[in-house]
């Protein structure tokens, strides 16, 4: 009897529903606030919850999407998604464009930059065929991402159809989804999920295999770019944009064109003056060349293109009280003082602790219990102390001194004199140094395993449930465990095994980094793992006895860089047999590739090509980058193992050489036609 009146309430729901959705993604037209059309879909939710066997197939939420069964499937994203390099400086943008110059050649003399602000929220891929929208998916490594398509579908900004009568047969639209702060605000006073940030809140919001979660959670979106398409005669990056709105894509408000530096940077100015009233975070702004031919040639270096660049903001900052100095023990045993603060609100986080670094700036900056601090917050940065603004009294304690003993495991403190730092020695035995190491692991800079943050590591560890990092693959046998713990259950569970799943493939430069290795940072993991041709080599050198230095010395040679400090913490590290057994670990429960440089199959793949002289079509940046994407080997100077010589305009003694010695030549007109392969 109940169920039969409920029944009636959820069809009157599912049609007000679907005459809402009509209205908004088909019309643009909505009759109802956003607030009202979510009170609907809370009604819902709260009858399917109460009744979840009135849920049918005609649920309104699911309709609209690919079904629940494909999240988070393997989706290879048609042309690769790019990441952006940093400008922290005005004169960081300056080399950027002088690099440009550089590369275009020539050409250089009409570049327009648009700017647009750079959303800390998820990156997506939006597939539309003939004007639907068919697949959406997450980055992941800029080449696969996961399919999120029905948890996507039921973010309103993100239209169903393009409102368009000629929509382009396929495109990728890419954008940020994220929450607004305000909305953050409310999501975690009312839900017993405390995020962190909102875009923290916008990654679990996402990472859902219920899509009624998604639905209730309140996501936006703003496109900021497509994939490759080379079958439209677009020439302008604004104007392509400006299409998109049209369409009922949301495209940034603040997207302008600019003809010069200075005026980026007043803009850059401006907006920043503004961040503070921006209803979402923003980090920066993101400079692209408004010209896609110009975008096309440039291309990309490693994951970054040539065309754009991210002009970040200084960080926020605000002014608290230090209740309390802890010492806190890291990942690498570094005892670091910690502020306790009175919990205050920077750029919309609150923040409770800033790090003090090392106990000579505690001294340097003079800095006690109970002082007025100004603190800065900039991005996933942990927050610090500036300086005091105004101390508590005038007779003031003695500045705080490292332990002696290990506040956590009771080991030895070892001083290196070279360093600042001081550090526990129980590298295998302190607990805060083996969470610390787990919880770097899963990071959002390593391996990036979505709802396994601080807390969940600390219970797993408390449960000896994970100790050791091969331990997060195994978690999946540990269902019922996990289900018992409190706050735990079967979809949570279910999240957190996909969440991990998902990141079973894991590059080799990013295993290495996701170590924790001292000294082995970003770069010199990728330096590292570069010199290893293949992962089955790498793996033939755990099982050796070999270090680092006999294993890829000559490799390493040719790459300046990595420094005797990288070396010798790389080789102390794989020389603990413990490390090598567990990285073995890893090797066998993941799927450990080295990503393989696109090359294109062409007549001078595998080629050894050098040029001389001017090129009047392209700059020698530019032929270098076409020759290394076309497979050949740039070199700088000629020999009998040399290929193809490409004389330009006044070559000079390189060109009789390479008669002398029989090296194939090639004119100008023969390299343009290679190079449009
Ligand atoms: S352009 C060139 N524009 O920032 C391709 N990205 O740090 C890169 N982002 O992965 C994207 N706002 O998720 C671009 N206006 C904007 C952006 C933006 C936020 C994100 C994006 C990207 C990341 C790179």
């Amino acid at each position: 009897m109940i169920n039969k009146s409920k029944k009636a309430i959820l069809d009157n729901l599912i049609k007000q529903i679907e005459y809402h959705n009509n209205l908004y993604y088909n019309n643009d037209n909505p009759e109802i606030s956003d607030a009202e059309y979510d009170n609907l879909i809370l009604k819902y939710k709260k009858i399917i919850n109460e009744n979840p066997d009135l849920k049918t197939l005609n649920d309104p939420l699911n309709k609209i999407g690919g079904t629940a069964s494909e999240l988070f499937s393997k989706f290879s994203h048609p042309s690769r998604m790019l990441s952006l390099d940093n400008a922290m400086s005005i004169e960081d943008v300056r080399n950027f464009e002088k690099k440009i110059i550089n590369f275009l050649g020539k050409d250089n003399k009409s570049i327009e930059y648009v700017a647009e602000p750079k959303i800390d929220g998820l990156s997506v891929n939006l597939i539309y065929l003939k004007g639907s929208l068919i697949t959406a998916a997450t980055r992941g490594n800029g080449i696969t991402g996961e399919v999120i398509t029905s948890n996507v579908l039921t973010i309103r900004d993100i239209p169903q159809k393009l409102k368009t009568k000629k929509p382009p047969n396929n495109i990728e639209i890419r954008g940020e989804i994220f929450m607004n702060k305000s909305d953050f605000i409310k999501l975690n006073k009312k839900s017993d999920n405390q995020f962190s940030n909102p875009r923290n809140a916008a990654a679990g919001s996402l990472r859902q295999l219920d899509s009624t979660i998604t639905a209730s959670r309140p996501l936006r979106f703003i496109a900021h770019g497509f994939g490759e398409n080379n079958n439209e005669n677009y020439t302008s990056y604004e104007k392509k944009m400006n299409d998109f709105k049209l369409w009922g894509i949301p495209i940034s408000p603040y997207l302008k064109k600019f003809d010069n530096i200075n005026d980026l940077n007043g803009y850059h100015e401006k907006i920043d003056n503004e961040r503070s009233s921006l209803p979402y975070d923003i980090d920066g702004m993101v400079y692209k060349i408004d010209n896609l031919q110009f975008q096309k040639r440039l291309g990309f270096v490693g994951k970054a293109p040539r065309w754009a660049i991210a002009h970040k903001f200084a960080a926020e900052t605000a002014i608290t009280n230090i209740n309390k100095i802890d010492v806190q023990v890291g990942r690498t045993g570094s005892i670091t003082p910690v502020a306790r603060l009175s919990p205050i609100n920077i750029g919309g986080v609150l923040v409770s602790n800033a790090t003090l670094h090392n106990f000579e700036e505690i001294e340097k900056k003079d800095i006690r219990e109970g002082d007025k601090v100004l603190i800065e917050r900039a991005g996933d940065v942990i927050p610090h102390v500036i300086k005091v603004i105004e101390t508590k009294s005038k007779k003031r304690s003695s500045a705080p001194k490292p332990p002696k003993l290990c506040p956590v495991c009771d080991s030895k403190i070892i001083i290196d004199p070279d360093e600042v730092v001081v550090r526990c020695s129980g590298t295998f035995k302190c607990d805060a140094q083996i969470v610390g190491r787990i919880k770097h692991f899963v990071s959002r800079s390593a391996l990036d395993i979505e709802g396994l943050g601080e807390k969940q590591i600390n219970l797993f560890y408390n449960e000896k449930l994970v100790r050791k990092y091969s331990d997060i693959f195994r978690l999946a046998d540990k269902k019922q465990q996990i289900c018992d713990l409190e706050g735990w259950g079967e979809l949570s569970f279910n999240n957190l095994i996909t969440a991990i799943q998902a990141k079973k493939k894991i590059e080799l430069s990013k295993l290495l980094y996701a170590l924790g290795i001292r000294f082995i940072g970003d770069k010199n993991s990728r330096m590292i793992a570069s010199a290893f041709k293949s992962t089955k080599d790498f793996d033939a050198f755990l099982k050796s006895n070999k270090n680092i230095q006999s294993e890829i010395d000559i490799s390493l040679k040719n790459t300046d860089g990595l420094g005797p400090k990288a070396v010798l913490s790389f080789n102390e590290y794989f020389g603990v047999n413990k490390n090598r057994e567990e990285v073995q670990n890893l090797f066998e429960q993941c799927e450990i590739f080295i990503e393989e440089k696109e090359l294109i199959d062409s007549e001078i793949s595998g080629k050894k090509i050098i040029f001389t002289g001017t090129l009047t079509s392209m700059s020698r940046a530019e032929a270098k980058n076409v020759a290394e994407r076309l497979g050949a080997k740039v070199v700088s100077s000629i020999n009998k193992s040399t290929d193809i010589l490409v004389s330009g305009e006044k070559s000079g003694s390189k060109l009789n050489k390479a008669k002398e010695l029989g090296v194939t030549v090639l004119n100008e007109s023969d390299w343009k036609k290679i190079s449009k392969l």
